[in-house]
């Protein structure tokens, strides 16, 4: 049979319904006849079309084992957030998932509890408190907390050209009763990295590219769900504008002006900090 304008889409969902995995034929034939709507709505050109390949090209081009322009393109269309919500249904109580972002790196070095892991890095120091708990409320011991962050001029280690050491990143474990400490120093909001075709694209717009501060969790304990989080700073700009949309509620924290004195690890700080206290609730898996 002869394609034209009113066939093709069935004849390509025929095609691809011919997938091996049940899944990935469920995959492929909704993604073929979504894109088909797509194109028939917007009445896409050729021109058009090929830009976006271009622009594609680019995404691809840009990204290697540091930097990741299609997760950034994915959080920017909503789509990541829309995932993690269609994935992580919490329960009342459990604490929210919000998204992983491009900056993560896998196996940060394990950290003692009230560990300092800005080392030196100027800002304001920054101590988060509290406990990982289950639903009950049951404090879950040696669990492990992954933490990482951008400095207080937005820049995550994996935007450093070089470095050979983990900067602004470890894994924290709970105390037998389920207490953790972290030291650090206060984030602030920051904007995506706009130096590449999703920054080309966004300026096209009015789309502010800021993220409010914010410090990135994963806790990925057996038996319970992986959670992948945020705690965002009470009053910080753009929680209302995020970016990638990952702002929820229940991961808004106040960051507590404390004067110098006993830190909440039981050393003495010689200037003021802020301390956040926020017990991490998981579900089970
Ligand atoms: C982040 O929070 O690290 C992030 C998330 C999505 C896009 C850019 C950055
Ligand atoms: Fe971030």
């Amino acid at each position: 049979m002869f394609v034209d304008e009113d066939n093709i889409t069935d004849l390509a969902v025929q095609r691809w319904a011919t997938a091996h995995s049940p899944r990935l034929a469920e995959l492929m034939t909704g993604l073929v006849r979504h894109l088909h709507e797509f194109a028939r709505e917007v009445r896409l050109t050729e021109d058009e079309w090929m830009a976006a390949i271009e622009w594609l090209t680019a995404v691809g081009r840009i990204s290697d084992d540091k930097r990741q322009e299609f997760i950034l393109t994915s959080d920017v269309l909503g789509l990541s957030m829309l995932v993690v919500q269609l994935n992580n249904q919490s329960s009342a109580g459990a604490t929210p998932a919000t998204v992983l972002g491009p900056f993560h790196i896998d196996g940060s070095p394990a950290a003692p509890y009230g560990f300092d892991m800005s080392d030196g890095i100027p800002g304001t120091p920054l101590f988060i408190t509290g406990k990982v708990t289950d639903l009950d409320g049951t404090p879950l011991a040696h669990a492990v907390l992954d933490a990482w962050q951008a400095d207080a001029d937005g820049t995550y280690e994996s935007q450093l050209p070089t470095i050979d050491e983990a900067r602004l990143r470890a894994k924290y474990r709970t105390r037998e009763d389920g207490t953790y400490c972290i030291r650090t120093i206060a984030p602030r909001g920051y904007a995506i990295p706009m130096d590449g075709p999703v920054g080309d694209l966004i300026r096209k717009t009015d789309i502010s590219y800021f993220r409010p501060a914010h410090v990135h969790f994963l806790i990925d304990e057996p038996a319970y769900q992986k959670l992948i989080t945020h705690l965002f700073q009470e009053d910080s700009e753009y929680l209302d504008s995020d970016v990638v949309f990952g702002t929820k509620d229940a991961l808004i924290v106040r960051f507590t002006e404390r004067p110098a004195g006993v830190a909440p690890d039981g050393t003495t700080l010689e200037v003021p900090y802020l301390h956040a206290e926020y017990d991490f609730v998981l579900q089970p898996a």
